[in-house]
């Protein structure tokens, strides 16, 4: 089944520029975002919905954030993103008004199902992001959005990953048309952008050979700090934890405006930092402020590796190594973004001779608490 690759994750990583066009498949209309799951929502009772509860564990959690600094752009309605776990034990404020957007892979995450259970019961309306058609928490939901990701095997998530950003866009741009909160040229250029994901996550794969070969320079290292800003934060989360469970390697994702409340004490000669940088064509740019972190942690002796738009020159003169994305606007670059930092840990993970498909002590699908 693994067609000629080395790896499960291989495969599905190679394979993602299929799970964002499949999961797009059908639902891009003459223009207009169509997602006939979502019939049983009329358009009233989107537009009288207060507020969105994501829930979601590990990687489906980083795809929940991702999602709330786009969702909340287009359709400026509020979202929190909350861990299953948590949310399920602490009594969580909601009401008929929120919404409960659940997003799981496997649909049998315990904790996510149960946190959708609950949602119900409080008589908030339920939505689930799943990937595996038939799966208890889609039936337990008022409606699902399938991503069309195809069977994910290897126990790191890569393809469901994307898929899930797509599957909240889409639905993140249909709840902006109902909520008139997006001009019709604003709706068809985001549309447009996400139809353009697959052909530059291609784009973005054909740098893996640098990606391996730093990771294989890298393979005695210890600790890996992962650095980003806006869209850019859920994703240096999302590398730090594909390092950890692929590679065992102490890794940790940042806010950029965090550092100098702690993080940066632990810049020393040498750490590796991952630094995912925002595009300079931003509007309220933040490119400036992560190119001074930048500043900062080099004159620390940190060794960075920037991950930016391709022509974005202001961070030559300070990255040891830059990897190249597509141009691409600013909501969207987590979808290019995260493509060389799970093939940074894909190749660590080998090059310590590791099980890449099968990380120590970890389940595909995790349906006990
Ligand atoms: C990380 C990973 C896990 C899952 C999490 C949720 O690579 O695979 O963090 O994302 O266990 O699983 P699902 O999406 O099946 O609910």
């Amino acid at each position: 089944e693994k067609g000629g690759w080395s790896s499960f994750m291989r495969k599905e990583v190679s394979e993602q520029p299929e799970a964002v066009a499949n999961t797009i498949r059908g639902r891009i209309v003459e223009g207009e975002v169509h997602i006939p799951e979502l019939e049983s929502f009329g358009d009233d009772e989107l537009r009288g919905i207060r507020r969105i509860t994501i829930v979601a564990c590990g990687t489906a959690s980083y795809a929940g954030l991702v999602a709330k600094y786009a969702i909340e752009q287009w359709a400026r309605v509020p979202v929190e993103v909350e861990l299953s776990h948590e949310f399920r034990y602490r009594e969580p404020v909601i009401d008929d008004t929120t919404l409960v957007l659940s997003i799981s892979q496997s649909g049998e995450t315990m904790d996510t199902l149960m946190a959708v259970k609950y949602a119900r019961e409080q008589g908030a309306r339920t939505i689930s992001i799943c990937n595996t058609q038939g799966a208890t928490i889609p039936r337990e939901s008022d409606a699902v959005v399938y991503t069309h990701a195809g069977p994910e095997v290897a126990v790191a998530s890569t393809k469901a990953f994307v898929a899930q950003i797509t599957a909240l866009y889409l639905f993140g741009l249909h709840l902006a048309r109902v909520r008139g909160t997006l001009s019709r040229e604003a709706l068809t250029e985001a549309l447009t952008e996400l139809q353009e994901i697959p052909a530059k996550i291609e784009t973005v794969l054909g740098e893996s050979e640098r990606v391996a070969q730093l990771a294989h320079w890298m393979a005695d290292t210890r600790s890996v700090l992962f650095l980003g800003r806006h869209v850019g934060f859920p994703i240096a989360l999302e590398g730090a934890l594909k390092l950890k469970e692929l590679a065992y390697i102490h890794a940790e994702g940042f806010a950029a405006g965090e550092l100098k409340h702690g993080p940066i004490a632990l810049i020393e000669p040498g750490q590796p930092v991952f630094v995912v940088v925002p595009s300079p064509r931003g509007s309220a740019s933040l490119h400036p402020k992560v190119v001074s972190n930048i500043q900062e942690i080099r004159a620390r002796g940190a060794r960075v590796i920037a991950i930016a738009e391709a022509g974005d020159a202001a961070v030559l003169p300070f990255a040891d190594e830059v990897i190249r994305i597509p141009l691409a606007a600013p909501l969207f670059e987590p979808l290019l973004a995260v493509v060389p930092l799970q093939v940074f840990a894909m190749e660590l993970s080998q090059a310590k001779g590791l099980d890449v498909d099968q990380p120590r002590n970890l389940a595909k699908s995790v349906t006990v608490e």
